[in-house]
């Protein structure tokens, strides 16, 4: 175990841990999006950043270690600029049709805009233009992907299947399937883990997820998130 200390406040850690997760464990909230206690971090959205001693740069806690000694910062006014900033990118690239997203309610995303109180972007948005695509038991609308990645790595790591990738139309980048294939042609399993894992109404079960159930779910947020106290968590 090592001793970090996060906002003033020393905490004892495994050193297999990254830095997030300590916190988090801890009872210690740092927004993030891309993390997910399940799997290998990638770093991606940018969102957990905090400040650490010694580093000229805020960084992502994902991605940092757990190491004795280490003295972190949570809150300043750098971190929140660049997490405002984060957040700015991935509204500008978002439809901002919530409410009529399956997933409201309990969509990640939505729960760290009502946190960080953003609720609009100053960057030039975009529409991504993709077609929903309606497989067996699973839905997947790539206009509301925030490419955090989680899909792709439980496919990889946790199932051992690689069905999901990272694919390219023009410009955007979108989550499919080598070649494009619909899921039931690329060796897809069906476990469902992609859908349990995403944190928005990207990828989602198309048999639990109907519109009536949608008011009615539970947000699937941190123990710690400090915006819905009294909700199970994962
Ligand atoms: Fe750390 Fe996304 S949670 S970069």
């Amino acid at each position: 175990m090592a001793a970090i200390t996060i906002d003033g406040k020393t905490i004892h850690a495994d050193e297999n841990l990254c830095v997030l997760e300590a916190a988090l464990q801890n009872g210690i909230y740092i927004p993030h999006l891309c993390h997910h206690p399940d799997l290998p971090d990638l770093g991606a959205c940018r969102l957990c950043v905090v400040e650490c001693a010694g580093e000229a740069e805020p960084v992502p806690s994902c991605m940092l270690q757990v190491r004795d000694g280490l003295q972190i910062t949570t809150k300043s006014e750098r971190v929140d600029h660049l997490r405002r900033l984060a957040m700015e990118l991935l509204l500008a690239a978002h439809p901002e049709d919530c409410s009529a997203c399956p997933k409201y309610g309990r969509c990640e995303l939505q729960t760290l805009i009502q946190y960080m109180n953003v609720s609009a972007t100053r960057m030039h948005t975009r529409v991504k233009g993709f077609a929903e695509k309606e497989q067996p038991l699973l839905i997947h609308d790539m206009n509301r992907c925030i490419l955090c990645g989680r899909c792709v790595r439980v496919c990889d790591s946790v199932r051992g299947v690689q069905v999901l990738q990272y694919n390219k139309q023009e410009m955007e980048t979108y989550i499919g399937t080598l070649h494009d294939r619909l899921l039931k042609d690329a060796d897809c399993r069906f476990c469902g883990a992609c859908a349990e894992v995403c944190p928005t109404g990207s990828i989602r079960d198309a048999v639990n997820y109907t519109a009536t159930e949608k008011r009615d779910a539970l947000i699937p947020c941190h123990a710690a998130c400090p915006v819905h106290t009294d909700v199970p968590r994962y």
